[in-house]
């Protein structure tokens, strides 16, 4: 199989069309058999349900080249079992694991060209979704809904590669308490579209959002969980039920504990205390884990001891081990890589 012809190491992580994409529609209680298909265009009714009340849910995965020349796609089974949550929150039908698993495996097969090969930098990413399509015009569910799976090849999440990146607490919330923050509702991401593009005029990388009932808690940026180096190298991560659980965050802290022997605390976090910690990471599918060297809390600054000209000692030990996991280079924990059968 011939690679296309891409620039890989100089993809950013915005939108490439690909060959194929899968496509599966549920009406009268049942999902069809699925096809793949080359039409990359979706035709809707005026009032569908996601159209008009937002009616949707995705989810996010990647697939790897590995040094010995293999494609595989990293713990899918958590993706498939966290869009099925997801469904059930927002009233859309569960699209089963086994389903799920099979349109992976079609997805990435049916685009193997666009695979970037070993050691470019960049990865095959992975978007799966669904949406109310029928007209829906009181507030209600959707009767029919389409399920669609696309790739496209993605190089960094952040503009310059692992760099450490400065953020800001900011004053929007991207979930509220009793919400949707702990799934991976469409709506949740056009909340934080407003308080994205006003950090970036502003010059920061990202926004740091704050508990929405009391303020003083650490939950998330916009797309990547937040974890924290003590300054006696314990991981800290925040636990709170508006965030959305990340499989990377739950990854690495398994690699922290079994493959680096750290001690791993998963509790409230105050932004009182950030102060303290020696580093700070972005972990996520697009983000894998990316250090941030300042945050900025309105005009006052909280740096990291890792500084602003690179990635901290123990973050980057977690980043080496995960991506050495994914590519192949480390042994991985059982059912952690499934490997896509290339014909
Ligand atoms: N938090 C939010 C809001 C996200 O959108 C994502 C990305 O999916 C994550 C965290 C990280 O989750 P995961 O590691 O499963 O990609
Ligand atoms: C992912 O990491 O897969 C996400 O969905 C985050 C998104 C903001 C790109």
């Amino acid at each position: 199989m011939e690679k296309k012809n891409l620039d890989w190491a100089n993809i950013g992580f915005s939108y490439i069309q690909t060959d194929k994409r899968y496509v599966s529609n549920y009406k009268n209680g049942a999902w069809d058999e699925g096809t793949l298909t080359s039409d990359a265009a979706i035709m809707l009714s005026e009032c569908a349900g996601v159209l008009q009340y937002a009616q949707t849910c995705f989810e996010g995965l990647k697939a790897y080249t590995t040094e010995d020349g293999r494609i595989v796609t990293f713990r899918p089974d958590q993706n498939a079992k966290r869009m099925m949550n997801s469904a059930r929150g927002l009233e859309m039908p569960e699209f089963p694991e086994e389903r799920f698993l099979d349109a992976v495996e079609k997805t990435v097969a049916a685009n193997a060209a666009y695979v970037p090969p070993y050691g470019s930098g960049a990865t095959l990413y992975i978007r799966p979704y669904m949406f109310g399509s029928s007209p829906v015009i009181g507030v209600k569910p959707a009767a029919e809904y389409q399920f669609r799976m696309f790739a496209t090849p993605v190089g960094p999440y952040f503009k310059g590669g692992v760099r450490p990146l400065t953020i800001r607490v900011s004053d929007f919330d991207r979930a509220a308490p009793n919400g949707t923050g702990h799934i991976k509702a469409g709506l949740n991401y056009a909340m934080s579209l407003h308080a994205i593009v006003s950090a970036h005029e502003e010059g920061y990388d990202e926004n740091m959002y704050l508990d929405p009932k009391t303020r003083t808690k650490v939950e998330e940026t916009g797309g990547a969980n937040f974890l924290f180096v003590t300054k006696d190298h314990k991981i800290v991560t925040p636990k709170s039920s508006s965030i959305l659980p990340s499989i990377t965050r739950r990854s690495l802290v398994h690699v922290a504990k079994e493959y680096l022997g750290m001690e791993v605390e998963e509790r409230e976090v105050l932004l009182s205390e950030v102060q303290e910690f020696a580093e700070c990471g972005l972990c996520g599918t697009a983000a894998v884990i990316s250090p941030v060297g300042k945050i900025v809390d309105h005009g006052k600054e909280i740096c990291f001891p890792s500084g602003m000209e690179k990635i901290g000692p123990v973050t980057q030990k977690l980043y080496d081990t995960l991506t050495g996991i994914q590519m192949g280079r480390i042994e991985a924990p059982e059912g952690w890589l499934r490997e896509i059968p290339i014909k």
